[in-house]
């Protein structure tokens, strides 16, 4: 256990700031012994309520997304700094659901880690197979493009400041989690990934989140696979008492 998992939720395009502040505040009391870190990843309008609905607690504060550059005319984006100055800790970068719907490729994603990082930021790194690539064989080669893509450049410095989330996009969303043993398989190969880039070190520090339909009563299988520290909860971040259940697993 010298990796502290990470247990973060995603609120993905869900409640707006009062409902976000009374949703923190329910959960507060129930996370407050937790043992892992927690971060809450709430939508840009949130982020501010938010911040302000955490304080006193040892939740952090995530955002969703940001831009590749620091300013500038790029019209209804959001840059790294902007976040960092509402107190945002982590951010969202390469979430399936900006790669499906957004045109988010592994450069742009490269990109966006990048100018994360330079402001900062810590990075949670999304990387996931579609259930067509899983069945055509194609799970490994896709991962290790994704990977390469959006290391590009990262120097390992940087590298520490990141968590990979192992995102099975057959998995999210659709109440088909992913078996133990195939989160654990797949997390395991980013590790091996990571250190034959960054070195056999550097890979055993580095945080690898499963997520994909994680819930309260899975959470504990999941994350005792040896290569799991953590989870990226969509759905389950939505409830106080299911998000609290999974921390408490983690
Ligand atoms: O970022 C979170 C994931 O997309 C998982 O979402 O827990 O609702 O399946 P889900």
């Amino acid at each position: 256990a010298k990796r502290t998992p990470l247990v973060a939720g995603n609120w993905k395009m869900n409640l707006t700031r009062a409902a976000a502040g009374a949703l923190i505040g329910e959960m507060k009391p129930l996370l407050k012994d937790a043992s892992c870190e927690v971060a809450l990843c709430v939508p840009f309008t949130d982020l501010e309520a938010a911040g302000a609905a955490m304080a006193g607690s040892r939740i952090r504060l995530g955002a969703q997304n940001c831009h590749w550059a620091a300013s500038g005319a790029f019209t209804g984006e959001i840059s790294a700094d902007m976040l960092r100055e509402l107190g945002v800790a982590y951010v969202i970068i390469g979430h399936s659901e900006r790669r499906q719907y957004f045109g988010e490729s592994d450069q742009t994603v490269n990109a966006r880690a990048k100018a994360a990082l330079s402001a900062g930021l810590r990075v949670i790194l999304c990387v996931g197979e579609t259930l067509e690539q899983r069945e055509a064989g194609e799970m490994e080669a896709v991962i290790r493009r994704q990977m390469a893509g959006a290391l590009e450049g990262i120097t390992g410095e940087q590298l520490r400041e990141m968590v990979i989330a192992y995102e099975p996009v057959w998995a999210i969303g659709t109440g088909k989690t992913a078996t133990a043993a195939q989160a654990g398989e797949v997390c395991g190969l980013i590790r091996s990934f990571l250190a034959e880039h960054y070195g056999a070190e550097a890979a055993d520090g580095m945080r690898i989140q499963y997520g994909g339909s994680m819930n309260a009563k899975n959470a504990a299988e999941l994350l005792a696979q040896k290569d799991i520290d953590g989870g990226l909860i969509g759905g389950a971040s939505l409830k106080a008492p299911d998000f609290a259940a999974i921390v408490a697993a983690a």
